[in-house]
């Protein structure tokens, strides 16, 4: 087997798992490469961004489609060390925990915001009412839209030796963040995103998806086809679990507990009022 191929095939049995079936078909490029290896990183080395790197990860967010070319979405970059920690404080208060160790150790925590609020404005310029706002499919659209910048951010990121983790943990703080940063109605913090050099001698692997027919469907969904791909997809969640010293969990549990447990949401009960103040009426 050819360097090239051994590294493919490796990057297969991590996705999968050695259990579940792989996809023999792929079209592989250094791209889809590079995606295959992502994994979240929650682990930082204490060393700026290299220059010119959120500039980087911006100008691949601006690259990537938007709704109507609107570009309904900004960035918040929280570089200033006391003002992320102080957000960091902030969300720890609505979780179990008493701090989130990535965001204090990450050099930056960037906040990804739906912003309508540069709509609002040039709207109201020409005299006018945004009343189209008022309706859910304008927040969806800029969450959309900022999710969608995230992504290609986090990939021009991991191309250039960055890693990065999700913070959909955030939103538990919605209110209080958009104050702390000074957010104008008609936005909103989709998420955060921790970023910076990886400490690879303390980082995850790459973590196991399910076999691909529990997720793909050609032409007609079938319903309760997941359950047959359901034992070997946990034969890998397992093992990734085990090897990463995590806690005796099966998936079917970690989904059922977050389908269940008001613990899970952590006040995010509370975002339909704090999104409606902030000047979505999500009609
Ligand atoms: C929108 C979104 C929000 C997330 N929020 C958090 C979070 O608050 N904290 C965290 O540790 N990971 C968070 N994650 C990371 C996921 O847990 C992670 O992507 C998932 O476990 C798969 O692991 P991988 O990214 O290493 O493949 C989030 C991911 C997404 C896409």
């Amino acid at each position: 087997m050819t360097e090239v191929k051994a590294k493919r095939q490796a990057l297969l049995e991590a996705r999968y798992g050695t259990e579940q079936q792989k996809p023999d078909n792929l079209i592989w490029t250094p791209q889809v490469e590079a995606l295959l290896s992502h994994k979240s990183v929650r682990t930082f080395l204490p060393h700026p961004l290299p220059e010119g790197a959120i500039e980087t990860m911006v100008a691949a967010a601006q690259s990537a489609s938007n709704s109507s070319a609107l570009n309904q979405w900004s960035l918040v970059a929280i570089t200033d060390p006391q003002l992320k920690q102080r957000i960091s404080d902030t969300v720890a208060r609505s979780v179990p925990v008493d701090r989130i160790p990535w965001i204090e150790e990450a050099p930056a925590l960037l906040l990804w915001v739906a912003d309508l609020s540069r709509a609002a404005g040039l709207t109201e310029d020409a005299g006018k009412a945004p009343v189209v706002f008022d309706y859910l499919d304008s927040f969806l659209m800029a969450s959309i839209d900022a999710a969608l910048a995230a992504q290609n951010a986090a990939i021009a990121a991991e191309s250039i030796g960055l890693g990065i983790v999700y913070l959909g943990v955030m939103r538990n703080i919605a209110k209080e963040v958009a104050e702390i940063i000074n957010l104008p109605e008609y936005s909103f913090v989709t998420f955060g995103m921790a970023v910076g050099l990886p400490d690879e001698s303390r980082t995850s692997s790459i973590r196991p998806r399910p076999a691909q027919p529990m997720v793909l469907y050609y032409n007609q969904y079938e319903q309760d086809r997941y359950r047959d791909y359901l034992e070997r997809y946990e034969t890998a969640y397992q093992a990734f679990r085990c090897r990463q010293k995590m806690s005796d969990k099966t998936w079917a549990g970690s989904v059922v507990e977050s389908a269940t447990s008001m613990d899970y949401l952590g006040g995010r009960d509370k975002l339909r009022e704090t999104i409606i103040q902030r000047g979505f009426r999500l009609k």
